[in-house]
């Protein structure tokens, strides 16, 4: 089973590249053919989830659920037909689309739009089934930081579901089929609808996507074909006890609102000091193109750093946070308004990582700790963490050797 992982390493590192990071937006064209409409999008032959595959699809929802079992043998059971289920029900909508499988659904007449889904299971779950030596140490909770501000409402999980598409109604009618097929052993927790400008809308569909600030988000990320990716973004656990998750990956969410009116309210020019990069081409301040290293150490004729100290980027630079990486992924989401006139919009921020202590927490420790321009600007209101376990042909559903 260990050399699942490894197999799916050794694939990845003999792709195509020199390690250069800025990548994410090659992807357009290698997997082009990933977001053919009349296709969806099952994980591939290295073991990617759907999820972690490029280019990313500009719809996605996420599901949080809990078992309904008290903890043991028979949440234990109940794990089981939650994951046997998802498997079977998942399986046959990557292959035929729900069409094929409800009669009166409302995809009829729609392509399978690019459909993916992938299946994050939490350290709580893993509690609850009497599965604490399984429990990789990666799991730990993500601590607290000074600028949180968690609704325990939109935290944790015992099981995810990460879905996404190109059709709204293709998603919509997916993600209901998933849940209500396990209603009876889990219930909903949290969800967050995401979305992305769609590749149709776009001038240049392979360019980085921009978030509701306005800002080009994601020019910093591993691509697939990157030798890094492997290390970064891809578990190794030779254990086994812990083979379930070797070459998965561990997933932080967190659902962090946007002040988008006082972010608008600010001028252009200190809103690009608040990142440290240009909002027109997504250029680090001091450079002149998207792909440009930051020069940090750049000061202008004043004598102050070109890029501020508590600008977003010197914060979460490799240099500030002992070289943590991740392969992040925003999507942005928008609820409207609130019964008080809040606009309730943001990220829904995905930190896909081999771990979680040195990717995400050190990283957000660094923007809490440094007192991060933008966290003037944005609140973190929900956050979890699951285990991704990889896609594996021939198993008959996600994490088998952990439940088999
Ligand atoms: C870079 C926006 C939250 C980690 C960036 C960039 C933007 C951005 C515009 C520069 C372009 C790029 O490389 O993608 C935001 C917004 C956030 C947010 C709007 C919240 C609403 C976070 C969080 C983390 C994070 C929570 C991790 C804890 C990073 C990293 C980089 C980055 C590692 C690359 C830094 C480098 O240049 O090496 N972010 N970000 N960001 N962000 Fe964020």
């Amino acid at each position: 089973l260990a050399a699942t992982g490894a197999a799916g390493l050794a694939g990845l590192a003999a792709g195509a590249g020199a390690g250069h990071a800025f990548a994410d937006r090659r992807a357009g064209e290698e997997n082009a053919q990933a977001l053919a409409p009349s296709r969806s999008r099952a994980g591939d032959r290295d073991g990617l989830p759907p999820a972690l595959l490029s280019p990313t699809p500009s719809q996605v929802r996420l599901v949080a659920l809990d078992l309904r079992a008290e903890p043991g043998e028979r949440a234990r059971e109940a794990a089981r037909r939650v994951l046997r289920t998802w498997g079977r029900e998942i399986g046959a909508l990557h292959g035929h689309g729900l069409d094929a499988r409800v009669e009166g659904a409302p995809t009829r007449g729609l392509f399978p739009a690019s459909l993916g889904v992938t299946v994050g299971l939490g350290a709580s779950l893993l509690d609850r089934i009497g599965a604490q030596d399984r429990i990789p140490p990666h799991m730990e909770d993500v601590p607290a930081f000074a600028s949180d501000r968690l609704e325990p409402g939109w935290c944790g999980g015992d099981l995810l579901l990460h879905a996404g598409a190109e059709d709204p109604v293709v998603l919509s009618s997916a993600v209901g089929h998933l849940v209500g097929a396990v209603a009876a052993d889990a219930r909903p927790r949290w969800s967050l609808p995401g979305f992305q400008r769609s590749a149709a809308a776009a001038e240049d569909p392979g360019a980085t996507p921009r978030n509701l600030m306005g800002q080009i988000d994601g020019t910093v990320n591993p691509h697939a074909s990157d030798p890094v990716f492997g290390p970064q973004v891809l578990a190794a656990h030779p254990e086994p006890a812990l083979a379930w998750m070797d070459g998965g990956t561990y997933l932080v969410v967190r659902r962090i609102r946007m002040l988008l009116d006082d972010w608008y309210s600010l001028d252009p020019g200190d809103r690009e000091a608040v990142i440290g990069r240009r909002l027109s081409t997504g250029a680090p301040l001091g450079g002149g193109a998207e792909d440009d290293l930051p020069d940090l150490s750049a000061t202008g004729e004043d004598g102050t750093p070109v890029i501020a100290p508590d600008a977003h980027i010197r914060l979460a630079a490799p240099g500030n946070t002992l070289g943590a990486r991740m392969l992040r992924r925003g999507f942005n989401y928008d609820l409207g308004w609130d019964a008080d006139g809040l606009r309730q919009a943001g990220l829904v921020f995905t930190a896909w990582q081999a771990d979680p202590r040195a990717g995400f927490t050190p990283v957000q420790r660094a923007l809490d700790e440094g007192a991060d321009a933008l966290h003037r600007y944005v609140r973190h209101e929900g956050s979890a963490l699951f285990a991704v376990p990889p896609v594996r042909g021939g198993e008959p559903w996600i994490a088998h050797d952990l439940l088999p």
